[in-house]
């Protein structure tokens, strides 16, 4: 059986690209992974999702132990199956999604204690139980249980947060257990602070994980701090593990984070805004609601090759927006993922070969030309 593991194939400055082998197929670094928060990507079919060139998607133990319940699709034969998705899938605990969304929660040494969003009823997180959703699911890569200030905190807040956090991923690798072809990821937290961010690194190296998150950024502090955290943070983690940036980001913030050494990435940003009439190109945002739209026979974007830009106008887009039909979401949803795939290849050939500083150049410079 093929186990867990991270080839390594080429740097550029701090910039990496590889691949991670799993037992349910190969995720090229550095990777975006859809998102996928109730079984489904939204607007999109799986089939959809894999012809975008996506690798991964990622799967929120907070909402499916609400809803459908991670005991129900455990008899259900599995998230894969549920969902039709049979490529790797990797989940996040919890933690972050409670201390966002749940109603009345109560964070203890022992976990995360809430009322569901969804219907009032009490549930109880703690990084066993996290583990054992996680297990239920038949998530790939599990995530450790952990905490995550909002910014900005006091230092106090955060070296607190931080320290718990390393407890429970101390307990989070203990309930894990050994599963072969699955891996856990720690969670580097720590704010902004080099210092915590290390003091992070090092609690997380000494319990060794399959690969190393950073979480805690993209909450808040703007993305010129954020970089300023990614100028040291990926360094201090293992150079032969994934490194994977939470939560992030916009197109710019993605390439910035790859320069900077991370491998892997998700966000809600291009399947969230493809629902909201956002798209992203290659000239930047456009907002296909503008009436500048509705009169226009050319592509969204000419250079793409995705289904909305290959078949219809920004007039047609335009006006299923302006119609509310289910067909804007899921075009501008296949554009935004397929945009962002596309912009993983440009950058994993780049890397390859050793020409990343002109790709970031030239994906400034098409920004800045603006849509046309
Ligand atoms: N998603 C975005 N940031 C975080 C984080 O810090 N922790 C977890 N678990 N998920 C996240
Ligand atoms: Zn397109």
């Amino acid at each position: 059986m093929t186990r867990f593991s991270f080839d390594l194939q080429g740097t550029d400055g701090s910039a990496r690209t590889g691949v991670i082998h799993t037992p349910r197929g190969q995720i090229r670094t550095p990777a975006f992974m859809p998102v996928g928060t109730a079984a489904t990507v939204k607007a999109m079919l799986p089939e959809s999702v894999e012809a975008t060139g996506a690798d991964i998607l990622l799967g929120n133990t907070y909402h499916l132990m609400l809803r459908p319940t991670a005991e129900r699709i455990d008899r259900l034969g599995g998230l894969h199956r549920f969902m039709n998705w049979d490529r790797p899938i990797l989940t996040d605990s919890g933690g972050f999604q409670v201390m966002s969304l749940a109603d009345l929660r109560k964070l203890t040494e022992e976990g995360v204690s809430f009322r569901s969003h969804v219907d009032g009823s009490k549930h109880m997180l703690t990084p066993e139980r996290s583990m054992e959703i996680q297990r239920l699911l038949g998530s790939d890569i599990v995530m450790c249980f952990d905490e995550c200030p909002a910014l900005p905190a006091d230092r106090k807040r955060i070296e607190e947060s931080m320290r718990l956090s390393m407890r429970w991923a101390a307990r989070s690798r203990e309930a894990f257990g050994d599963r072969p072809g699955h891996a856990l990821f720690g969670i580097q937290q720590g704010g902004l602070e080099e210092d915590m961010r290390e003091e992070s690194a090092e609690a997380l190296r000494a319990i060794g994980f399959d690969g190393y998150a950073i979480g805690g950024l993209a909450v808040g502090e703007g993305q010129e701090a954020m970089f300023r955290a990614l100028d040291f943070a990926p360094a201090q983690l293992p150079e032969d593990k994934p490194r994977y940036l939470m939560g992030v980001g916009k197109p710019d913030d993605i390439v910035g984070a790859v320069k900077r050494g991370v491998d892997m990435m998700d966000c809600v940003l291009p399947s969230r805004s493809g629902r909201t009439g956002q798209a992203w190109t290659r000239r930047g945002q456009v907002n296909i609601k503008n009436a500048r739209h509705a009169d226009d026979p050319r592509p969204l974007d000419a250079d793409c090759t995705c289904p909305a830009c290959r078949n219809y106008s920004r007039a047609y887009l335009h006006h299923v927006f302006r119609a509310q039909e289910m067909i804007s979401g899921m075009l501008l949803t296949w554009h935004n993922l397929h945009y962002y795939q596309d912009l993983m290849a440009g950058m994993r050939a780049a890397i390859a070969e050793n020409r990343f500083a002109a790709f970031e150049a030239a994906f400034h410079a098409a920004r800045a030309e603006g849509d046309i």
